[in-house]
């Protein structure tokens, strides 16, 4: 049980790959608490894992904080935060505007910001924490249809390395996975909202990987769980790649 008695915040954990994650920290023995737009899905999981569910919108830093607070007075201060909430529109750059921009931005850039804004300084006054943000492998390699987003998680990754220079000294770790295709509603929007071209552009990405398949949410889970546990105790700054080989640097 490598999180016994810690404490894990999981943000968009109603679904995919936050789900997944919050039952793999609780099979791993720690408390879990999600927190997700979908209200009820989030006390759903909760509620098999004997967890806390509540509403959260990560584009909202209030909402970010009021839950993170309802998550601390349910199960105690926050040692882990799984800042794993993302969406995306898939849509070409020339074919985007700002009301797109400041969305996927807000919720895949801002949002991380937000959630560990809300956790750090509880996390330096006790001397010990970990984060660990869920990027893509989008940030790393560009992915096309999703320009916005790519950017959003390259920042992401860049924000991880500065967490975790300034957070070293206070006993907290920060790093990064890089999700590769996984089946969850997220990459199936793809086909979803442009069709057959969504479907080719998710087949591509599959076509890209060494492994030529797509991830299952508990592949980046397990990833998760080794980065939040004490396993990891010697690993900050990184991004983890988790996927099939898409890239390989
Ligand atoms: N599926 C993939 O291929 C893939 C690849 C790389 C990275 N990712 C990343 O993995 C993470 C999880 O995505 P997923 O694939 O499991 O998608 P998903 O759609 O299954 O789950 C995303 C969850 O986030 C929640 N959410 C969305 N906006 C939110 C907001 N503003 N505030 C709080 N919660 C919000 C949703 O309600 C949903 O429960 C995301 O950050 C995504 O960018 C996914």
């Amino acid at each position: 049980m490598r999180l016994e008695a810690r404490t894990a915040f999981v943000t968009g954990g109603a679904s995919g790959i936050g789900a997944a994650t919050a039952r793999r920290l609780a099979a791993e023995g720690a408390r879990v608490a999600i927190g997700d737009l979908d209200e009820a899905g989030a006390r759903e999981v909760a509620a098999e894992i004997d967890g806390f569910g509540c509403a959260l919108d990560v584009a909202d830093a209030a909402s970010a904080r009021a839950a993170v607070a309802a998550a601390t007075e349910a199960l105690g201060p926050v040692d882990v935060l799984v800042n794993n909430a993302g969406t995306d529109r898939f849509a070409f750059f020339v074919r985007s505007d700002e009301e797109l921009w400041d969305f996927v931005l807000g919720v895949n850039l801002r949002g991380v910001l937000a959630c560990t804004h809300a956790v750090l300084p509880s996390m330096h006054e006790r001397g010990r924490g970990v984060i660990v943000n869920v990027a893509s492998e989008a940030g790393r390699v560009g992915s096309q249809g999703s320009a916005t987003y790519s950017a959003a998680k390259a920042g992401v990754i860049g924000f991880t390395k500065a967490i975790a220079r300034e957070s070293a000294r206070y006993g907290v770790r920060c790093n990064a996975v890089a999700p590769g295709p996984i089946e969850t509603p997220l990459l199936n929007g793809a086909e979803a909202q442009l069709g057959e071209l969504g479907a080719r552009l998710k087949q591509g990405m599959i076509d890209a990987t060494a492994m030529r398949r797509s991830g299952e949410p508990e592949e980046i889970a397990a990833a998760i769980a080794f980065l939040a546990s004490d396993d990891a105790s010697y690993v900050t700054g990184q991004t983890l790649n988790v996927s099939g080989g898409l890239s390989m640097w």
